[in-house]
């Protein structure tokens, strides 16, 4: 039998098996969670407990966003979330956008395994970006065989269809599209804060950076209608949610291939309408789409917070043409003015790669020229990871691993040293923070964000957690503040 056919029976197979399932989704999943359901009933009867799961979620927001919605499925199928791996049900959530994120999901499957044998019924199930690469999927074919669902990133709404298929007909259930166009709405979700949330407004990626592997894995750029999601954040709001987080990859770029295309900046609009929404997040900013509009409707929000995540990757002109950016190191330093003349109390951080095919001593000192005059409050700094299937994968010029490992160092001192410089900036100004949770290495204290998305920490009760309180600003540490209270 070749693939395709293989492929075939296995459609007809769920069809068999999904009898009396509709085909709408999310509908057909709502069967199969009752589905699974019953079956983890008869379980919990003969084991005389309850059945448990526990997620690892790697990389990146929407990573983040896609495992609160596997945990809205598992917990309405009937599972109770675990503390640690030592659970029933043990799902990855994986990432594959520097080679280490793979190298460890590699290194704990082997962890997994000896659970397993101590638990001989555990259910081992992998998703997420690095399902989406056939080595991979070769890779946990031959070698992982003790993985029993495997799935990508264009089906994660199916989890119930198919772990019901896994508990009843298959030895392992693996099931990754290539594409997608459809985006199923309406899924359950487990939000990990009450107070705050994630909310997709487009997946996928159209931009191909040569050395980025995201468009191979996420699909195609597409958006979701702008009703579908101030819906979704209206039913947030009316859940104790005060804070969303706009997630794509590209939200500069949002709308454009909708059958009635808007901007992004009009969705930030109406978005802010929302009664009960105390702040707006986004995040990724793709310099190349940064708009006016954008810009001042920032400006003029009072909801929308003053932090902006905006990707440099590289400030040499050269390089940033090599990995297809499609802007300038002038063009993105002028945005960076435009930004901070409007938006005085604006924080800007970025993403920087170092050890790009071909980057020479210039290049890199052209990096350090636009940290040095943008004055980041962070950076995230990256050694260049060679991603197979990608351009710059086969690029001449690799560059020697410890050339780039010196530049690294050298970018990751400038820029600590400029964000401990900055981030102190407030100190002695009463600003609002939105209170998360409770210091982790010091009960008396609570810690909370502010609009700029730097931490504070001041004496407090949890009791304020997910409020905004009135906080000064009494010591800057580089990357946090110490505060206190300016409430009683
Ligand atoms: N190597 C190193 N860093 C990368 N990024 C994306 N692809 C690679 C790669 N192949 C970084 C970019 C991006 C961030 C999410 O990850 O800086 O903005
Ligand atoms: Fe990758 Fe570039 Fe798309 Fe970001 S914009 S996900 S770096 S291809």
């Amino acid at each position: 039998m070749n693939e395709k056919e293989e492929q075939r029976m296995y459609k007809e197979d769920m069809i068999y098996s999904a009898e009396g399932a509709p085909a709408d989704e999310p509908a057909r999943q709502f069967v199969f969670t009752e589905k699974c359901r019953e079956l983890v009933l008869k379980k919990e009867r003969e084991t005389g407990r309850r059945l448990t799961f526990f997620i690892q979620t790697f990389g990146c927001q929407m990573n983040a966003r896609d495992s609160e919605k596997l945990a809205g499925i598992l917990t309405r199928i009937g599972f109770e979330p675990a503390e640690d791996e030592a659970a029933d049900l043990v799902l990855y959530n994986t990432c594959t956008v520097r080679d280490n994120a793979n190298q460890r999901v590699y290194g704990r499957l082997g962890h997994l395994n000896s659970l397993k044998k101590k638990n001989p019924d555990m259910l081992i199930a992998l998703c997420g970006c690095m399902m989406q690469e056939e080595s991979v999927i070769e890779k946990i074919r031959q070698s992982y065989r003790f993985v029993d669902i495997v799935f990508g990133t264009h089906n994660i709404f199916k989890l119930a269809e198919l772990l019901y298929e896994k508990l009843t007909r298959r030895d392992r259930v693996i099931d990754i599209w290539q594409e997608t166009d459809r985006i199923v709405e309406e899924l359950p979700a487990e939000r990990k804060y009450p107070f705050k949330s994630g909310v997709n407004i487009m997946f996928g990626c159209n931009n191909f950076c040569s050395y980025c592997i995201v468009p191979y894995v996420r699909g195609r750029e597409r958006s979701r209608r702008p009703d579908d999601i101030l819906e979704e954040i209206r039913a947030l709001v009316a859940d104790g949610v005060i804070e969303v987080m706009l997630l794509g990859q590209n939200v500069n770029s949002y709308g454009k291939t909708l059958d009635t295309p808007i901007t992004f900046a009009e969705l930030l609009r109406r978005i802010e309408r929302i009664e009960g929404l105390k702040r707006i997040r986004f995040m990724t900013s793709h310099p190349k789409d940064l708009s006016d509009e954008l810009i001042e409707v920032m400006a003029n929000s009072r909801k929308i917070c003053r932090h902006l995540h905006f990707p440099l990757q590289s400030g040499s002109t050269r390089l940033l043409k090599i990995m297809n950016r499609r802007y300038s190191k002038e063009q993105y330093l002028a945005m960076t003015e435009r930004l901070k003349s409007r938006i005085p109390d604006l924080s800007l951080t970025t993403d920087i790669i170092v050890g790009f095919p071909g980057e020479t001593e210039e290049d890199f000192e052209e990096t350090l020229d636009v940290v040095r005059k943008v004055r980041y409050d962070s950076a995230f700094t990256f050694l260049y990871s060679k991603r197979t299937g990608t351009p710059a994968a086969v690029m001449e010029e690799q560059i020697p691993k410890e050339v780039a490992q010196a530049r690294f160092d050298r970018l990751l001192k400038e820029v600590q040293e400029i964000s401990a410089e900055v981030c102190g900036k407030d100190v002695g100004k009463i600003l609002p923070v939105l209170v998360e949770s409770v210091d982790e290495r010091d009960a008396s204290l609570m810690t909370g964000r502010l609009s700029n998305n730097i931490m504070v920490h001041f004496p407090g009760n949890p009791e304020q957690i997910g409020t905004i309180v009135d906080v000064r600003l009494n010591e800057s540490h580089g990357f946090y503040y110490m505060g206190e209270s300016t409430q009683r």
